[in-house]
């Protein structure tokens, strides 16, 4: 059965933001490299692959469901920060606005009675949750470190304590 047609078209606008995820993780990931924190351009890059991934499932869902695809347009990514707090806060941002999409698609859902989105979208839920919680707790740690001591924001993310660093990307 087809899904909502307002429903169709909010799977690809969130389509879209998994993909601008993954590109403006990209970005980041490139901005840590050239900073010489190789743990932080590693965590960045593991991000990047993470959002890729999501992108993947929503693509998936809106094929089985016999929806049309449609991606849309998306902004280039923030290519300059001003600081490694610069750039983990626009990441913690960036997963709270997720996380607002995904709990909008999922009220659409129940309010459709769309049973089908709504388990699909569980997933997100709880994914969301560890995502913001895990780019908070960077930044934590990032605005402790202060900028001259960003070698300790690199060990953190080489124990694995941010939960997705280096040492256990997937
Ligand atoms: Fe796919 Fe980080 O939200």
């Amino acid at each position: 059965m087809p899904v909502d047609q307002a429903i169709a078209d909010g799977l690809n606008a969130q389509l879209g933001r998994e993909l601008a995820a993954h590109l403006q993780y990209l970005s980041i990931a490139a901005y840590f490299d050239a900073e010489a924190l190789p743990q932080l351009a590693a965590f960045f890059d593991a991000q990047a692959q993470e959002e890729h991934d999501h992108a993947l499932r929503f693509l998936g869902y809106i094929r089985d469901v016999g929806a049309r695809v449609s991606i849309p347009a998306l902004a280039p990514p923030q290519a300059t920060f001003e600081s490694a707090e610069d750039a983990v806060g626009l990441s913690l941002s960036s997963e709270q606005a997720v996380t607002g999409f995904i709990n909008g698609l999922a009220t659409m859902a129940v309010e459709q009675r769309d049973h089908a989105t709504q388990a699909f979208l569980q997933w997100f839920v709880t994914e969301q949750v560890e995502e913001v919680s895990t780019m908070s707790d960077l930044l934590a740690v990032v605005q402790r470190a202060g900028a001259t001591n960003l070698l300790l924001v690199e060990d953190y993310v080489a124990r694995g304590d941010s939960g997705e660093g280096a040492a256990t990307a997937e």
